[in-house]
């Protein structure tokens, strides 16, 4: 299962507001700053939606609401456009007569948006979404049916979309497209239901159809027809699901940590759908002296990128930790910072960025988290794209914070001129391959629980690396200890010989992170000084590299990528590997010991 950013549902059943309202609760999981639905009734369309959580949405519906048979919800988790009621999903079209709600990233909508406008549409939203009813009513207007405008619309549209649309024109059905983003069909006995995720799902049936990528659907309350969105017919094929509601909400895994770390190839690829411009604005305010500050695994994106604006902008950007950083940073006065935070709420993050605003830096924001504290205290903020991660340990929205400071990196380095317009293109055009580099390593992960079987009983791991992937290492051993206790540090593999290979004794694990880049020479030399006092070496390599396997006891290979991209490779295997230790060693990695999701005190 993929995942997206929000949550959608569509029925067409009896008490339709009823069920809509169910399904929503069961979707809330993915995304729960903003609620809404639609109904249709003898006068047309009645849409109802509201900013908040959807128990509060559900007390406070009007009576009126609450019929009809032919509906759509959604629960939004806020990418483009702040969490608030106007920007809550279903949109409608300007006559009022098509409603849509809808999963995923528009990569295009800002140009989109302005044609409209220039024909005459008014918007009520900041949302990428809106453009998508106004886009069918242009097609209904030329005659096309519900199905056709869909169809017509999405050849316009790049980006991910799962689609429900309704109009007052069709009431008989509800019309669906899927791209990228997940759309599942559920037939039950008294009504036939769509959602983004199957735990909506399971009330009403255990057969569910998967709907496969580039596709239209048309939903009657008989039953339903698939094509192509070249128009090329498809026969449904039903899969019968035996999980129970717990194992659906984790898309069938155990636990949500799990499931996370498989979500990370879609939610790379919407976190490289960016807007440009944000990148560039962002990329403009970096303009002479700046750092990086964050806490955790948010810190070691930040050292992450340090490394990478070093490497690649010629700019030296030093990274902070967050709660050290009024006492590391002595004159911030017309500098840059850019706070990393996935919550967004991180109290030691958000008083950095407080002091150096007192100081006079101009902020710049990172965070998966729209409306998040850290977006009213930044300049300008740009938001990762990977929805809610309910486990506590940071797997998905670190890579998609390393995604994002990659972007911003190379609009730095083209801005100040350290690469060429032909070098930005070429980088663009590389980060797009990652996603599939990143879904051929999330697709083996499975093969570490050997791994992680043998080690698990250890007492002490050191990470070790060298270079951009000193920060993999840190984040490697954050990873193992934060969900399985065992005692992890991660250090500069170039470091060990000044102290800490005192304690390396026969059988002590060393994880090395040894990808074919630029530190692979040097870093053999680290390993070979541990493996000749009796260490035990499991390195993370590239693709075929003899001399390193040679030189393992145990290893996990990942695709050749340039060496900036790395550490997106290299970190997926350390999280299922700290994964798969925790459930050795009896712990529930989703609920780890001591920690909370977001820590919120000074
Ligand atoms: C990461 O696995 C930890 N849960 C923790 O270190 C986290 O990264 C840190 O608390 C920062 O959180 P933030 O990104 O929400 O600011």
């Amino acid at each position: 299962m993929v995942p997206s950013v929000c949550g959608i549902f569509g029925c067409l059943c009896d008490d339709a507001p009823r069920v809509l309202i169910e399904g929503l609760k069961r979707l809330e999981y993915r995304g729960y700053d903003s609620v809404g639905i639609a109904l249709i009734g003898s006068g047309g369309i009645k849409v109802i939606k509201e900013k908040g959580r959807i128990d509060d949405f559900a007390a406070g519906l009007p009576n009126s609401a609450l019929a009809g048979k032919v509906g759509l919800g959604h629960t939004r988790w806020a990418t483009h456009g702040a969490p608030c009621r106007e920007n809550a999903h279903p949109h409608t079209d300007c006559s009022g007569r098509i409603a849509v709600v809808h999963n995923g990233v528009i990569e295009n909508f800002m140009e989109l948006k302005e044609g409209l406008v220039k024909r005459g549409h008014v918007f009520s939203s900041r949302t990428d979404t809106e453009v998508i009813p106004h886009l069918m009513e242009e097609g209904i207007r030329q005659g096309l049916g519900l199905k056709e405008a869909a169809v017509s619309a999405s050849r316009r549209i790049k980006g991910s979309m799962a689609v429900a649309a309704i109009s007052a024109s069709e009431p008989d059905r509800i019309v669906c497209i899927r791209r990228e983003s997940p759309l599942i069909i559920g037939i039950g006995y008294n009504g036939v239901y769509c959602s983004s995720d199957i735990p909506a799902l399971l009330p009403y049936t255990n057969e569910v159809i998967v709907v496969p990528e580039e596709t239209v659907v048309v939903m009657r309350r008989d039953g339903i027809s698939m094509e192509t969105l070249g128009g090329s017919p498809l026969e449904p094929k039903p899969t019968k699901i035996d999980w129970d509601m717990g194992m659906a909400m984790k898309g069938g895994y155990p636990h949500f940590m799990m499931k996370e770390i498989s979500e990370q190839p879609l939610a790379l690829s919407n976190t490289l759908k960016i807007q440009r411009a944000f990148l560039e604005r962002a990329a403009e305010l970096i303009g002479g002296k700046a750092y990086l500050t964050g806490s955790g695994t948010s810190y070691h994106a930040c050292l992450t990128a340090s490394y990478l604006f070093s490497k690649i902008a010629k700019a030296d950007i030093r990274a902070v930790h967050s709660s050290e950083f009024q006492d590391a940073v002595a004159d911030l006065k017309g500098s840059t910072v850019i706070g990393v935070s996935q919550s967004g709420e991180t109290a030691d993050t958000l008083s950095a960025l407080k002091y150096a605003k007192m100081m006079g830096a101009r902020v710049v924001g990172i965070t998966n988290t729209l409306g998040s504290s850290i977006t009213t205290s930044s300049d300008i903020y740009i938001c990762t794209q990977s929805g809610p991660e309910i486990g506590v340990a940071a797997t998905k929205t670190f890579l998609t914070q390393l995604a994002a400071l990659d972007q911003l990196v190379f609009a730095h380095a083209l801005a100040r001129g350290a690469i060429s317009k032909e070098e930005y293109a070429g980088a663009t055009a590389q980060l797009e391959r990652l996603p599939a580099a990143v879904q051929s390593v999330v697709d083996r992960v499975g093969d570490l629980k050997g791994v992680a079987m043998k080690y698990s009983r250890r007492k002490d791991a050191y990470f070790l690396a060298r270079g951009i992937n000193v920060a993999t290492a840190l984040e490697g051993a954050l990873k193992l200890k934060e969900i399985s206790y065992m005692h992890a540090e991660g250090y500069p593999a170039g470091e060990s010989k000044h102290g800490p290979i005192s304690l390396v004794e026969e059988g002590f694990l060393c994880v090395f992170v040894a990808p074919s880049d630029s530190a692979r020479g040097r870093v053999i030399g680290n390993m070979m000084e541990m493996k000749a006092r009796g260490a035990e070496i499991f390195s993370i390599i590239t693709n075929g590299d003899r001399e390193l396997i040679a030189i393992s006891d145990e290893y996990f290979e990942v695709p050749e990528v340039p060496e900036y991209a790395y550490p997106i490779v290299c970190t997926i295997p350390l999280q299922a590997f700290a994964y798969f230790v925790a459930v050795a060693r009896g712990y529930d990695p989703d609920r780890p010991r001591n920690l909370a999701k977001s820590v919120t005190v000074l």
